[in-house]
């Protein structure tokens, strides 16, 4: 028996913006599993709606076994949301091998092996959704210092689409969204601002809540948001 509530996957689910997805969804009557790299650390646990699992984007045996225990207790799945990410702050003259590696399995590579494994489940939703919290530093390279993280997030922007151009025939849906600063742990370490200034974890849920709702027929490529102005976003 699968439950009646809507299902979301949510990778980094700890803090900032994955954590903050996760209560939207909640308070939003969807049921939700959570991503996290220490489940005993996990804030959710107590909720009947939320199922916290091990996941650790380094470690391929993890998204598999997080797909199979959300689906052997929620017996459904409508909703994957790409959130945890890291950022090295090295250009691209001082980015090492090791670094490319490091972001682009996390930032990358992760994503796109849990979207393969939860590809079939998403195809039996009524409304399969998948979103991609990305960056606008996957639209435009604003700095020397975010060159490698750039680089990790244009390709999770065309991993993104990538996913739009498989669900098009199948109603399942890819949303890419690029926030600049957010005040979170990340946001608030890289954005030199007093933190009321950015964009709030709580906007980005807003709008991940708001796509993951939207029908077939509505389908958004590509979010960009910005906490002020800047020339194009
Ligand atoms: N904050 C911003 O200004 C901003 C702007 C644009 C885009 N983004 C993107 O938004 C997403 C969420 O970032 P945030 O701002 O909420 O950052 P954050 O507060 O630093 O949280 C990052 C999340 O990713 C998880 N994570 C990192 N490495 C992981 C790994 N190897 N395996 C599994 N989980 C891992 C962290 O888990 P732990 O708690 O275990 O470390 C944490 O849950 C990221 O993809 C980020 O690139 C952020």
């Amino acid at each position: 028996m699968s439950m009646q509530k809507r299902v979301a996957m949510i990778s980094g689910a700890s803090r900032g913006i994955g954590a903050s997805i996760a209560e939207k969804l909640l308070s939003e009557g969807w049921a939700v599993s959570l991503g996290v790299r220490t489940p005993e650390a996990s804030t959710f646990g107590d909720n009947p709606d939320a199922l916290v699992c091990r996941f650790d984007a380094l470690d391929p045996e993890s998204e598999s076994l997080w797909v199979e225990q959300t689906l052997a207790r929620f017996g459904r799945l409508d909703g994957l949301v790409h959130n945890a990410g890291m950022m090295i702050p090295k250009t691209v003259l001082e980015a090492q091998d090791a670094d490319f590696d490091l972001i682009f399995n996390v930032n990358v590579k992760s994503p796109m092996r849990l979207s393969q494994l939860a590809w079939p489940h998403l195809e039996k939703a009524p409304a399969g959704r998948i979103v991609t919290v990305a960056s606008l530093s996957g639209k435009r390279v604003k700095s020397a210092g975010s060159g490698l993280y750039a680089m990790s997030k244009f390709a999770a922007v065309a991993l993104g689409h990538g996913l739009r151009q498989c669900g098009k025939e199948n109603g399942v849906r890819s949303t890419i969204i690029c926030p600049s600063f957010v005040a979170t742990d990340m946001g608030n370490a890289l954005a030199n601002r007093d933190s009321t200034e950015l964009t709030q974890p709580e906007d980005i849920s807003r709008i991940v809540h708001m796509v993951l709702e939207l029908p077939k027929t509505a389908s958004i490529a590509e979010i960009p948001v910005h906490f002020s102005v800047e020339d194009c976003y």
